[in-house]
């Protein structure tokens, strides 16, 4: 049920509204300080229409990173709440628990965990997409012990990514990057739902190693080849990739090209966003990495819709729902 349908009585009760907090840090000082807010500007909505409700507090939820159950200082949330406190005020309504996953119990889906987490509030509200793809104890453990809604940004998400999924203008090219392994699950959908699926980083590497199905749909696929180094696509997939993107009408682009974080390697991510961006073609972007190659490149305004996650697009896009969806509904 979304929140914005509810007719629920928020007045003065507890909300926990779990958010997708996982953006880039930058050092300042001896400290962290928040460098890419979109996923955090995206909670705003939410947040605003629970104050408008009148509740009497808002605990906000999310995790940084994967600590793996340890309490890892460089993962703290603090950053976050201080971006929180410097955009909204202090206001004692608003409070922000550390990085769940300090805590094996949020990976284990716990029942303890849940039971724990609960106790400050009386409703849950989901609104962390780009999380919903895990079944951890704050995404589908939660709605289990509280009467849950799905949050603004979900039912955003939702909306463009399922009319992107059944309506998108063809051809539709697939431009998949990162280092993330889980990636390579997706191969099989995206090369049988895209026109073209153009795949970089370190990706076509570990395909390789793992003889997926997907090289079935051979022709659709274009694996990129790295260059010398290792660490970021060459000249000649730069030119290729360029080429299937330019005759696209529709673009979904998760993913950087190469080792992004490093000046030198950062080249070919670059020509490609500019490529995608420069295109007429309907352009969608999402996950974490993306964002900042978007703010690095000032490319924002050039894409019709940023989703908020990575994996969560790819298997919302496969799936039609997420496993926090799907706990909700
Ligand atoms: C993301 O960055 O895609 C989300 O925060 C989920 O992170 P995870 O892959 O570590 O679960």
């Amino acid at each position: 049920m979304y929140l914005s349908k509810s007719n629920f009585d928020f007045t003065g009760k507890r909300v926990l509204l779990r958010i997708d907090a996982d953006v880039d840090l930058k050092k300042k000082g001896k400290g962290w300080v928040v460098d890419e807010d979109y996923r955090l500007s995206c909670a705003l909505p939410s947040i605003r229409f629970l104050q408008e409700k009148k509740v009497e507090q808002i605990v906000l939820l999310g995790h940084l990173g994967r600590p793996g159950g340890k309490i890892v200082k460089d993962l703290s949330l603090r950053p976050v709440a201080n971006w929180f406190e410097k955009r909204l005020g202090k206001k004692e309504k608003l409070v922000l628990l550390e990085n769940l996953r300090f805590s094996s119990g949020e990976k284990n889906k716990d029942i303890d965990f849940v039971k724990k987490l609960a106790v400050p509030g009386e409703v849950f509200v989901n609104d962390a997409f780009g999380s919903s793809h895990r079944d951890h104890a704050s995404i589908t453990g939660l709605p289990q012990a509280l009467p849950s809604f799905l949050g603004l940004r979900i039912e955003g998400e939702v909306k463009t990514l399922s009319w992107l999924k059944a309506h998108s203008p063809r051809p539709l090219v697939f431009v998949l990057g990162g280092s993330k392994k889980g990636k390579v699950d997706y191969l099989d959908f995206l090369s049988s739902w895209a026109d073209q699926l153009l795949v970089g980083g370190k990706l076509p590497k570990l395909v390789q190693n793992l003889k997926l199905k997907a090289k079935s749909q051979k022709k659709k696929l274009v694996f990129g080849k790295l260059n010398k180094a290792g660490k970021d696509i060459d000249k000649r997939t730069i030119k290729k990739f360029k080429k299937a993107i330019a005759g696209a009408k529709t673009i979904v682009w998760a993913g950087p090209m190469g080792v992004y974080e490093e000046k030198e390697n950062r080249a070919g991510t670059q020509e490609i966003a500019k490529a995608i961006a420069e295109s007429r073609a309907f352009k969608i972007a999402g996950g974490g990495d993306t964002h900042r190659v978007l703010s690095q490149l000032r490319l924002w305004s050039c894409f019709n819709f940023v989703s908020t996650g990575g994996g969560a697009m790819l298997q919302f896009l496969k799936d039609e729902t997420l496993p926090g969806i799907k706990a909700i509904k």
